[in-house]
């Protein structure tokens, strides 16, 4: 039997790598039969907004299983990258990359006998990904950061089960909780929180900034790294230059449905129709997918058909080197072909992932938590030219004293009221901070509001946040300096 997978060929480059890449799956004796779906920059032109057709999307979610070359997000005129939008739309939550050095492959650490092999699983949906943005006023702009329970809850159960079933020893938490101490804290508390459920893999955790430099300098003392998008998003790249570019890393969107199997590299636009596009990356990413739906034998001989072709030279031009025999992409897929069979397949990195299951319900959108939420005043996001002390003083008066209190206004985050540095430089936009005067008082929605529509009298509001306590627990950070 064999398994049905959506097939996107992609735009560019992606056609021929497509084919380079399925070429070998089907003559390594991978039992696949591919779907091809009509995805990319054609169908966005053609009026389809996800860049799908309807048909398309049907037979991607029967297959549960995309693999896709890489597709042109047309510039300008506010379109959606499709990829995220795929990744988003079908909660692959996972993106799962793996780096190994390859042979004959060069790099700064083959050169000095380092081997590389590293798994990097970064969240895929939240973060500031979702392009929540908005201009707050003419010379402000925000984008909304989103961290959840659940999201994170998930990501860190999805690495610590891979890397149980792959038998690594670390797992190792990426974050800026140091800053960010609200949702990257609420992302390393749930790291830790599921950790225990996986008592014989050691779980530690270190500040982004921190984590880059280490890589680099000691690439051998990581094993899987978990982090939230952005910096998943910088931190893989530059795992990739590790083990040298993007053409040799691999990438799967894991959910509990859907996966997406994709090269990590884009269109290259600039070399296409050339015969000279690298395949590796896609063909690994094959291999992620063989393993994905079991297929692990198959998934096994093309790495090692791979390998040999690597070891006896043959490269494609993007990292041809003066020895090294230079081919092209239909060349170098018959050479690996070449090289399929005959080669004892070595299981260490046996890695087999759930199968996809039909979906019934929605997990995540009941919270665990029964406790009281309470609101405790009110962040009011104004627009003014004033000074700190003036912006200050008009509160004063504006507010009612009996219900309400002041307790701090910052600009860009740093504390510019009731004290400040005259050197904190501002721009024309302040967060005004209010809770309720009784100590620990409360507020409804309701008189939230109501003072919220006192102050537009005097002042525009670009955005309001509510001060919520969990249990008691302030769900809010301190100015800068208050
Ligand atoms: P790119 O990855 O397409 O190209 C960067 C450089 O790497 C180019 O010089 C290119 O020739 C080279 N390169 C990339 N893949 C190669 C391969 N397999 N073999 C040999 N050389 C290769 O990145 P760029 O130029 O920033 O983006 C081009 C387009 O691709 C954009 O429209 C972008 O939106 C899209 N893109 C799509 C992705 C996806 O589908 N997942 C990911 C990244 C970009
Ligand atoms: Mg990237």
């Amino acid at each position: 039997m064999k398994t049905k997978i959506a097939v996107a060929k992609g735009d560019g480059i992606g056609p021929e790598i497509m084919e380079a890449v399925l070429y070998i799956m089907q003559s390594a004796g991978a039992q696949i039969e591919p779907k091809y779906v009509d995805m990319g920059k054609e169908y966005y032109e053609q009026g389809h907004s996800t860049g799908m057709t309807p048909q398309s999307k049907q037979i991607i979610e029967e297959t549960g299983i995309l693999f896709k070359g890489p597709m042109e997000t047309p510039k300008g005129g506010g379109m959606k990258s499709i990829n995220v939008t795929a990744r988003k739309v079908w909660s692959t939550y996972a993106n799962k990359r793996v780096f190994k050095s390859l042979p004959g492959v060069e790099t700064v650490f083959s050169k000095g006998n380092i081997p590389i092999d590293i798994t990097i699983v970064r969240e895929n949906i939240e973060d500031t990904y979702g392009g929540i943005e908005h201009m707050l006023t003419h010379d402000v702009a925000l984008c909304r950061r989103f961290i959840t329970r659940p999201g994170s809850l998930q990501i860190h159960r999805y690495t610590f089960d891979m890397a149980r079933k792959k038998g690594a020893k670390k797992v190792t938490c990426g974050h800026k909780a140091n800053i960010m101490k609200i949702t990257d804290g609420l992302f390393l508390e749930c790291f830790y929180e599921v950790a225990k459920e996986y008592p014989e893999i050691i779980a530690n955790d270190v500040i982004v900034d921190d984590l880059a430099m280490k890589l680099v300098v000691k690439p051998q003392d990581f094993d899987v790294i978990v982090l939230p998008n952005l910096q998943g998003d910088i931190i893989s790249d530059l795992c990739a230059g590790l083990v040298g570019g993007l053409g040799f890393a691999p990438s799967a969107n894991i959910g509990d449905n859907i996966s997406i199997f994709e090269a990590v590299h884009g269109t290259a636009p600039d070399i296409v129709g050339k015969n000279i596009a690298n395949p590796t990356s896609l063909l690994l990413s094959g291999t992620m997918l063989l393993r994905h739906i079991g297929q692990v034998k198959a998934a096994q001989n093309i790495e090692n058909a791979l390998l040999k072709t690597l070891l006896s030279g043959f490269h494609t031009p993007d990292f041809h080197q003066t020895d090294s025999k230079l081919v092209g992409t239909k060349e170098f897929a018959s050479a690996i072909v070449k090289n399929l069979g005959g080669i004892s397949f070595d299981d260490d990195n046996y890695d087999f992932e759930i199968p996809s299951k039909i979906r019934t319900e929605n997990l995540m959108i009941e919270s665990s938590f029964h406790g009281s939420a309470e609101i405790m005043g009110v962040d009011l996001f104004i627009e003014s030219n004033r000074l700190p002390a003036q912006v200050g003083n008009i509160f004063q008066v504006l507010l009612d004293r009996e219900k309400w209190k002041l307790v701090t206004i910052s600009n860009r985050g740093t504390q510019v009221y009731p004290t400040g540095s005259v050197y904190t430089e501002c721009i024309n936009q302040y967060r005004v901070r209010v809770e309720c005067a009784e100590e620990n008082g409360k507020a409804s929605q309701q008189e939230i509001l109501k003072l919220a529509v006192l102050v537009s009298d005097t002042y525009k509001i670009c955005s309001l946040e509510m001060l919520m306590s969990y249990n008691g627990k302030k769900g809010y950070s301190l100015a800068q300096g208050q």
